[in-house]
């Protein structure tokens, strides 16, 4: 930080005028623990520059000092203001609390200048210079963004523009949520009830990578000009053949579907637990001149004596319990015409295998110490709950789902009477969009997957 910066620190402050008296106080408190932070720096600076008989060491050595005090600050002030550490506020910090904001921004600046001190001293590559660095990146990437006038070293944005692109950044910290906030047990009936499917679907692509965000339903040079959802193409070569069949969408979300069956049908059926889900899904389809008509009920118990023609579902076969995995394909199964069809795009376990061994990697490049690199992939493999024996993963950390591979495709739909039509084919996701939701930035990796299946009775 330089003086010219501190200045504009403070005129920013004074352009900000405080609206009551304690705010008025507090931020004149943090405008002269700036300074005095802002003159640390400096004597440190004079001191590396003008103490020509102190050694290299001595040097540094205050430097990290400081670094160590301003981080544990740092630290304090989220033990104090835990909405710090909390992404729901972090994350395009929304003014519910206008005193608190300005806490957030003083806050925020004083954690990028350490950060800018950190690259300044060429300090960045080195442990726990290099984890403060990703800590501020995970948390406070966002204030930074909107704030990028505080900081010109092109090194600093450089560091920035790595940290941002790189995995360690990312255990997941958008936690997906939880009703009544009950802790989520794998392999308990009560994981289903403990995420908030109406939360989750209120603001559906926050926090679920999925096969229809406009990444995935337009023509991707990167994937020779071709959509990647491979669900769409399937409907779309179907086209008018469509028309007049009895089409359900199990697990129908908010209704991500609907837009792409435009004037394909005019009525189809939504399956699901979440309220709020069908109410979403019914305004889609409206605006898409479809009739929804909802159904909410459990896939598991769900029977229409009717059955479907067509029963399509994606990301939605993913209960915290394996063996309900084949209870939903019998659903399926039983409520599925003689001649229908069954579309599913199916959440991949072993794309969450890849991932993990793209972590190992980076890890291998970044240290020749195999024992560190054993355990930060052993820290992912916990913090994802990654289990092989029930193939479940949980994506936020918190909630286990089961998830498929192509092998347990052709195992549970064999035993539940299913016939895949063709080979189960993968919806790769690129890593611009996969970097977004958190997964990683692995561009010379192959791409994470779904499994996307066509199957009949
Ligand atoms: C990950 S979302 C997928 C939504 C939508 N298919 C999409 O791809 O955009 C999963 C949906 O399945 C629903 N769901 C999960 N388990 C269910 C169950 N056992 N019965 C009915 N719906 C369920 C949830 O409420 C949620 O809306």
């Amino acid at each position: 930080m330089n003086e010219q910066q501190a200045r504009a620190l403070i005129d920013y402050y004074f352009a900000n005028q405080p609206a009551s008296w304690i705010t008025y106080v507090g931020l004149v408190v943090s405008g002269v623990a700036l300074v005095i932070s802002f003159g640390a720096v400096v004597a440190i600076d004079r001191q590396t520059k003008s103490s020509k008989s102190a050694t290299d060491a001595q040097t540094r050595s205050l430097v990290e000092q400081h670094i160590r005090v301003e981080w544990t600050g740092i630290l304090d002030a989220c033990m104090q203001h835990p909405e710090f550490i909390d992404t729901d506020f972090t994350f395009g910090f929304s003014p519910r609390s206008p005193v608190l904001n300005r806490v957030y921004q003083a806050f925020c600046y004083k954690c990028w200048s350490l950060v800018e001190l950190i690259v300044a001293e060429k300090l960045h590559l080195n442990n726990p210079y290099r984890s403060m660095v990703y800590w501020a990146a995970a948390y406070h990437r966002d204030w930074l963004q909107a704030n990028p006038y505080m900081f010109s070293s092109p090194q600093f944005w450089e560091v920035h523009d790595m940290v941002r692109n790189t995995p360690l950044t990312l255990f997941r910290e958008m936690f997906i949520p939880e009703k009544d906030s009950k802790p989520a047990k794998p392999n308990s009936d009560r994981y289903t009830d403990a995420v908030d499917w109406d939360k989750v679907n209120m603001e559906y692509s926050r926090y679920i990578l999925g096969p229809f965000a406009p990444e995935m339903t337009e023509p991707d040079p990167k994937n020779g000009g071709k959509i990647r959802n491979l669900l769409i193409t399937k409907l779309q070569s179907r086209g008018a053949d469509l028309r007049g069949l009895r089409v359900v969408d199990f697990g129908c979300g908010p209704g991500n579907l609907m837009p792409h069956l435009r004037g394909l049908i005019d009525e189809v059926h939504g399956v699901d637990i979440s309220e709020t889900a069908l109410e979403l899904a019914a305004q889609s389809a409206k605006e898409s001149g479809i009739k929804l008509i909802k159904h909410r009920e459990n896939m598991i118990t769900f029977r229409d004596s009717d059955r479907f023609d067509i029963i399509i579902s994606v990301n939605s076969v993913l209960p915290a319990k394996r063996e309900d995995v084949r209870r939903i394909f019998t659903a399926i199964r039983d409520n599925l015409r003689p001649t229908g069809k069954f579309y599913a795009v199916l959440p991949a376990f072993d794309a969450c295998f890849a991932l993990y061994e793209y972590w190992r990697s980076s890890y291998e490049a970044f240290s020749n110490d195999k024992d560190y690199v054993d355990r930060c992939a052993e820290a992912f493999r916990i913090a994802t709950k990654l289990d092989e024996k029930t193939m479940s993963y949980a994506d936020d950390g918190v909630h286990p789902q089961s998830f498929h591979t192509e092998e347990s495709i052709r195992e549970d739909f064999g035993a539940v009477g299913l016939r895949i039509v063709g080979t189960p084919q993968k919806v790769k996701y690129p890593w611009e969009y996969a970097r977004r939701l958190d997964y990683g930035y692995f561009p010379n990796k192959p791409e994470i997957w779904d499994w996307f299946v066509e199957a009949e009775r």
